[in-house]
């Protein structure tokens, strides 16, 4: 993909970076464009997902939505379907609202400073910078954690990365460096600076075309920096869904419109607060007064959605607790309604881990559920793959339904 080729220091960092740049960079489809179009869709991939996953979304996306109209024309759950598998789908909700806002307010035209850029969500500092710089070839800087590293290590920064402070002197070493060589040159060579030479771990600095001047490796502190201040522990959270299917049609929830995995679809189900294996019993409880209250809305002629699933954050210590047993249980076998626990999954999301256990009625004959339409649709086995899921619940249905990642 590219060539390796060592570099003669001798001008500034700036143009030894950039001269490494030109020599070293990698043919990646961004590159090969001015369009501040796919620029803009291309570091919007770009934050917090690699290189290598993110090519083949982004020529996916490119092909299905060339133009910024495109993109305002098409519905969200189509676009939140395309961005399916690479995760915080706010970018993508984001860049469709961005969209529609540059087709309504900018005439279609990408906005070129930085006051019109912030006019669309989602775009923070770091891609006012990206789209400034490499598309419109202005000396604003792009200062992504590469870039913290990157830099931190080059002046020997031993605050943490993260700070406002430390931020800000990044900032202004890099727009000092902006003046000096082309913008779009010097914000992808930092880049690809940080992602070929100066990795997190073991970075190559044998072949850095900065090293001469970098305070970390004459202060052998490489390993050291950048320092990043702790974070809190993630938290975990058990979700308990429901398989509910009739008629070969599955019952199926949207999330809503805020907040994590906003607008996607999933199973019905419950977050709970981190469960021991005695609590589990608790769980049956609420799967089994949840589905009793959708049969019981059903049967009062109401189209309306039970306490139960409106809410995703269940209190269920008010739940009854059993003495035993986590499996489906004698309480169960009286109320006629009985679980088997059909599947279970893992996700990690960056603040949070979700313990995901799906839950089906066994023993019974399901009455066909009235639903609130809109927040709660029985979906046939196909139509399924064409809503937009959240990756951990597209694991869980792909081996439900035993089909094929
Ligand atoms: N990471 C963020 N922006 C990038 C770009 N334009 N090229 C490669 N990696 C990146």
């Amino acid at each position: 993909m590219r060539e390796q080729t060592q570099c003669t220091q001798g001008g500034s960092p700036a143009k030894d970076l950039a001269d490494w740049y030109q020599l070293n960079r990698r043919v990646l489809p961004w590159r090969q464009t001015r369009d501040p179009y796919a620029i803009w869709i291309s570091e919007t991939m770009l934050q917090q997902t690699r290189v290598d996953t993110v090519i083949p979304y982004y020529d996916a996306f490119m092909s299905t939505y060339p133009d910024v109209r495109a993109l305002a024309d098409a519905p969200e759950d189509e676009v939140l379907k395309r961005w399916q598998g690479l995760g915080y789908y706010s970018r993508a909700r984001n860049l469709h609202r961005a969209a529609r806002i540059v087709v309504e307010d900018f005439g279609g035209k990408i906005p070129d400073t930085e006051e019109g850029l912030k006019a669309l969500p989602g775009v923070g500092p770091y891609t006012q910078g990206a789209l400034l710089s490499i598309a419109f070839g202005q000396p604003v800087p792009a200062v992504d954690g590469n870039v913290l590293r990157v830099m931190a290590r080059y002046q020997g920064i031993a605050d943490p990365v993260d700070s406002t402070a430390v931020k800000r002197q990044v900032f202004s070493a890099v727009q000092t460096w902006l003046n000096e060589v082309s913008p779009q040159v010097l914000t992808q060579a930092l880049m690809e600076l940080g992602a070929l030479i100066c990795t997190p771990r073991s970075p190559s600095c044998q072949q850095c075309p900065i090293a001469a001047s970098c305070e970390a490796l004459k202060n052998d502190l490489t390993g050291m920096l950048p320092v990043k201040s702790k974070k809190p522990a993630r938290k975990v959270v058990d979700v308990a869904a429901l398989w509910l299917e009739k008629g070969g049609r599955v019952l199926m929830e949207r999330r809503p419109r805020q907040g994590l995995l906003a607008g996607m679809w999933q199973l019905p189900a419950w977050e709970l607060n981190r469960l021991t294996p005695i609590q589990e019993t608790r769980v049956l409880d609420l799967v089994r007064r949840g589905y009793e209250e959708l049969a019981a809305a059903r049967a009062d002629g109401e189209n309306g959605v039970p306490s139960q699933f409106a809410s995703s954050q269940l209190d269920y210590a008010s739940f009854a607790v059993r003495e035993s047993g986590c499996a489906p249980s004698d309480e169960g076998t009286q109320s006629g309604l009985d679980f088997a626990v059909i599947g279970q999954e893992r996700h990690i999301f960056s603040h949070v881990e979700w313990h995901v256990k799906v839950y089906r009625p066994v023993g019974i004959s399901l009455p066909e559920l009235s639903v609130d339409e809109g927040r709660y649709e029985y979906v046939t086995r196909e139509d399924i793959w064409s809503l937009p899921l959240p990756r951990v619940y597209e694991k869980l249905l792909q081996s439900i339904l035993k089909v094929k990642g």
